[in-house]
């Protein structure tokens, strides 16, 4: 079963959600394999003339976008059972996958790294993603030149070349996640050892070395700021299970705090959500811990606190917009810093549409004043993480929100209004 097509343009702008509000969320719902982590794996499978198989993944734009990536250099990319996709990268065609595709979503770049390691030569336009501040890739180039290849620039792409990659010692200026992705994506067929210091320690980064360490490679230190990668000759196929997504269960742990209601988040990795479960527990929502769930009930009043978005195991950033629309019905004052991207807050405009008390100082810091009631209106989701963060304000809201350009939430979240209904809310999709 081949994914569908990529999403055209039509599709784009005239899906949206119709949610009618103020249902306290009941019941269980299960996460599913993470967004990020699955764009990294697919990237890996370059590496290898061999099958690789990689399961629980979830069905979403970007990895429907990430397989037409991979599908234009000559991959084959294909649900072998529901959820698991096999790619082979036997009979690779091109090493510069066209911009238009590239710029769907900015975990593209990964081929990159991914085929440098391959093949000793990459080319790729600037990726896409969302609008959320600068998004620099000097992390990635600077890397790749570090181990030996020659990088420049060729009308919109960026070329890189290596006859033969070496092993070498790299500080990240910033422990970028996917810059650190790529260069253990090239590092990996590198001769000797390369030391990666400053490393992102996420856990899609360690993810990415699990799969990798599975095809044969040889890397130690994932998940800490120093990661050590031993070069190896070849790489094979593997089996490898994709993480749950934290964020997609950090929304839904939300999602149950913010509607007053009571969710057990099944098929989680609480490791991955201390910080998120530390924050919602100080704004006074009980929150339960298991082995692989959390029980989320969301009891008022709320209290305001202040959120600090920061690198891994700070709270995500992924997570700052969903918290900032919990707090609007906090009681107080709260702040919310984001300290990773320099422009994450345009989603408080459309909070506002909605009758949030939120001013911005600057670009990164939201002063939410609550509990504010919101009202349901038309909003606009301007980016994944804001659409959900509009999805849970429409859940809290009277009357009934309408969220336009949804396409944006389904790159990211696996039939959200689905698993949402299940807890007993009213999401309608219009196509
Ligand atoms: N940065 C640089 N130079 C670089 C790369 C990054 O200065 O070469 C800076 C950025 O400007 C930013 C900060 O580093 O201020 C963090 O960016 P990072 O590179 O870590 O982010 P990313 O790798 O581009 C991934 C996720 C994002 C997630 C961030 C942070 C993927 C495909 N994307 O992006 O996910 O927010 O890490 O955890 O893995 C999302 O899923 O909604 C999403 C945006």
């Amino acid at each position: 079963m081949i994914p569908p097509p990529v999403t055209d343009q039509r599709e784009k702008t005239s899906s949206r959600f119709l949610i009618d509000g103020r249902r306290a969320l009941r019941g269980v719902v299960e996460v599913s394999g993470s967004k990020n982590a699955a764009l990294g794996a697919m990237a890996a499978a370059l590496l290898t003339a061999e099958d690789c198989y990689i399961e629980n993944v979830p069905d979403i734009g970007d990895v429907r976008f990430m397989s037409d990536v991979l599908r234009s250099l000559g991959a084959q990319v294909e649900w072998a059972a529901p959820g698991v996709l096999r790619i082979n990268a036997a009979r690779l065609h091109d090493f510069a996958p066209p911009s238009d595709l590239v710029s769907n979503l900015r975990g593209s770049f990964l081929v990159m790294g991914a085929l440098l390691g391959r093949s000793g030569q990459a080319a790729c336009a600037p990726p896409g993603g969302d609008v959320i501040g600068q998004r620099p890739i000097d992390v990635h180039l600077k890397g790749f030149e570090m181990l030996g290849a020659r990088v420049w620039r060729e009308e919109e792409k960026f070329v890189a070349e290596a006859r033969e990659l070496r092993g070498a010692r790299i500080f990240l200026d910033y422990p970028s996640v996917l810059g650190t992705q790529n260069l253990v994506l090239a590092a990996v067929r590198a001769r000797g050892r390369t030391t990666i210091i400053n490393a992102a320690c996420e856990p899609e980064v360690s993810a990415l070395a699990e799969m990798l360490n599975r095809m044969g490679a040889r890397i130690r230190g994932a998940g800490t700021h120093t990661i050590e990668v031993e070069g190896v000759d070849e790489l094979r196929g593997a089996v490898h299970r994709n993480i749950p997504d934290r964020i997609e269960a950090g929304t839904f742990a939300i999602a149950a705090a913010i509607t007053g209601g009571e969710v057990e988040v099944r098929g989680l990795r609480p490791d991955h959500l201390c910080s998120l479960v530390q924050k919602l527990r100080e704004a006074g929502v009980q929150v339960e811990e298991g082995e692989s769930w959390l029980r989320v009930r969301g009891e008022r009043p709320l209290r305001a606190i202040t959120v600090q978005a920061l690198p891994y195991p700070g709270l995500a950033t992924d997570l700052q917009a969903p918290m900032a629309a919990l707090l609007t019905q906090a009681e107080g004052v709260s702040y919310v810093h984001e300290r990773v991207f320099d422009n994450r807050l345009l989603y408080v405009a459309e909070l506002r549409k909605m009758g949030a008390e939120v001013v911005t100082t600057g670009t990164t810091t939201a002063i939410i004043t609550g509990p504010t009631p919101l009202l349901g209106t038309r909003v606009r989701a301007l980016d994944v993480r804001a659409g959900a963060a509009l999805i849970l304000a429409g859940l809290v809201a009277h009357g009934r929100t309408e969220i336009t350009d949804i396409y944006h939430v389904d790159r990211g979240y696996e039939r959200i209004d689905e698993k949402l209904n299940a807890l007993g809310a009213h999401v309608e999709r219009v196509d």
